[in-house]
């Protein structure tokens, strides 16, 4: 089945009352993000869409594939699953090294150059974290941010998957600007659930969710995507600060100066 939207109908929050926003569409090519405070409801309603939830889960959304409710009986081919999750907790992965692990999601995947795959998820995942993951590393070693880069890459590269769907991914390390810019170019559905003001505000819209309940739905609009454009050099200065901590160098007044230059200069 060829997908080109995603529409979820608004249930019910956590105290039974009906939800504010009654609907919103996802098109192949949006990025959106769902924001709140922690315990809102943010992970309840990815997975409800992950389940294509048919008004029986507690939230009571109605999940609809082009428009339409898929049947409770319907279930994907494996090989060909169109949601990718991202989640917050990623304790369940084997002891396999990241290149065995890479290699066997391709062959269930049935890509037909298994090779080119990995190679093309190693290069994707490496630009997204600041430590450069090795073929030979056992999966349960890589770092917080390195597991996420590369459950990214894979669902974006190998998975292939339509729609994903990323939970919570800045606490992990991972160079959020540069994940956006790379995921843009692909014609996918991309859902975030972030607490990240710039992720928020790349995004075609948001959600605001409170207490179970999507409470809002707020498009960017073209001064949003100005602040956007603002904060992102702001995150880039942060991450330039980082690298010269990092690599054990000392910071002076001057330094500030000339990233604030840089920073003027740009905007
Ligand atoms: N619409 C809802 N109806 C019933 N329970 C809900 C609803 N939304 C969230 N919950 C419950 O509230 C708790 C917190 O939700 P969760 O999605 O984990 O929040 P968040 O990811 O924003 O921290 C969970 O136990 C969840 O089952
Ligand atoms: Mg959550």
């Amino acid at each position: 089945m060829e997908i080109r939207t995603i529409g979820v109908m608004g249930g019910c929050g956590k105290t039974g009352e009906p939800e504010k926003v009654e609907r919103f569409e996802l098109k192949m090519g949006d990025i959106i993000s769902i924001v709140g405070p922690t315990g809102c409801g943010k992970t309840t309603l990815i997975n409800d869409i992950e389940l294509f939830a048919n008004r029986n889960t507690p939230s009571n959304r109605l999940v609809l594939i082009n428009g339409e409710p898929i049947s409770d009986d319907f279930t994907f081919d494996p090989r060909k699953h169109p949601i990718a999750l991202i989640s917050q907790h990623t304790n369940f992965l084997s002891d396999l090294p990241v290149g065995e692990f890479l290699k066997i999601h391709s062959k269930v995947r049935g890509g037909d150059n298994p090779e080119r795959l990995i190679g093309e998820t190693l290069e994707f995942a490496n630009q997204l974290t600041g430590e450069a993951i090795i073929v030979t590393t056992g999966m349960t070693e890589l770092s917080g941010g390195q597991t996420r880069s590369l459950l990214i890459a894979d669902a974006v590269i190998i998975g292939n998957s339509p729609i994903i769907l990323l939970d919570e991914i800045e606490n992990a390390g991972i160079h959020r600007t540069k994940a956006l810019e790379l995921l843009k170019q692909y014609n996918k559905i991309f859902v975030f659930v972030t607490h990240d003001p710039h992720i928020a505000l790349l995004s075609d819209f948001r959600i605001i969710m409170r207490n179970g309940s999507m409470e809002k739905l707020i498009c960017t609009n073209q001064e949003e995507r100005r602040v956007a454009g603002n904060l992102g050099k702001i995150d880039n200065l942060m991450l330039n600060f980082r690298g010269l901590i990092r690599s054990g160098q000392e910071i002076s007044e001057r330094m500030m100066t000339e990233q604030m230059e840089i920073l003027n200069q740009t905007t």
